[in-house]
């Protein structure tokens, strides 16, 4: 069972992890530096903890990293699991529910995404106000776990927006910093979508399209856990403006952004 499975999980991590974590953080593609300012206390990779599943992605490094980030205790995922990496959604969601029974209060994610909005430029930040979910399936299908959440959980604010303002707040005392408001559409991938694919986005109303994220939100919603998500913009998906890219230009657009982000993560937990 699912749930036994999520149990095993913590009790190995509780065997070395007292505290009481106040924030889970899921650090996307290019964006692992904010690591570097954590206070680690303790790290275990993914592959020593039971049921965790393996990251693939070499731009994805595979460990929980437990320690203090703007002095409130943090559990960061370093490397996320993505559908397009062949992993069921039970997997990919698996970390997450984890860190919910270890007690985390808030969720904050990053990801790379490649801008839809005509008005939205290369290295720049979009906060998730909404998202559309057309990944292939979905992480709360088969029997629901009543240990977490309920079976049919509203997706009203899937987003805080207690924690969208507080962004707003910071941001607006570091006009340095700006960041878009808007919607998130996540595609399975591998492939990078086509023109009248971007075109199509677009048009059901994408500000920003990428290939993570939901699955994590959907589960986060599921456990009542308060969200917080950011793209980061490392590719132009402008229909008319579209160009070849490769993975060195999406991890070359992230590394640019990222130092803001990570800015705007760490003055939030600060207020948290
Ligand atoms: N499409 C999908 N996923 C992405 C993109 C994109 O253009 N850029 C970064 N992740």
């Amino acid at each position: 069972m699912e749930f036994e499975k999520l149990n095993e999980a913590l009790t190995f991590i509780r065997s070395f992890y007292k505290e009481q974590p106040k924030v889970g953080i899921i650090l996307g593609t290019g964006l692992g530096a904010l690591v570097e300012e954590v206070e680690i206390s303790l790290t275990i990779s993914y592959q020593d903890i039971p049921h965790f599943p393996l990251s693939t992605v070499e731009s994805h490094a595979g460990k929980l990293i437990f320690g203090k980030l703007s002095g409130q205790n943090v559990i960061v995922m370093q490397g996320r699991f993505h559908y397009y990496e062949g992993y069921s959604m039970q997997q990919i969601v698996f970390p997450v529910r984890v860190l919910k029974m270890l007690g985390i209060e808030y969720l904050f994610v990053s990801n790379a995404a490649g801008a839809l909005n005509p008005d939205y430029k290369l290295s720049e930040l979009m906060i998730l106000e909404d998202h559309i979910n057309l990944l292939p399936q979905n992480p709360l299908v088969g029997k629901n776990i009543n240990e977490l959440g309920i079976r049919f959980p509203d997706m009203f604010e899937p987003y805080s927006n207690k924690l969208i303002d507080l962004a707003q707040e910071i941001i607006n005392q570091n006009d340095d910093i700006k960041f878009h408001k808007g919607v998130y559409v996540s595609v399975s991938g591998s492939n990078l979508e086509t023109r009248a694919e971007y075109r199509y986005l677009r048009t059901i109303g994408a500000d920003a399209v990428g290939m993570s994220t939901v699955p994590e939100v959907i589960a986060a919603v599921h456990m009542n856990l308060p969200v917080f998500a950011v793209s980061v913009l490392t590719d132009l998906c402008q229909p008319n403006n579209v160009k070849p890219i490769t993975l060195e230009e999406v991890l070359k657009a992230a590394a640019k952004a990222e130092p803001k982000m990570a800015f705007l993560f760490k003055k939030m937990i600060e207020k948290l």
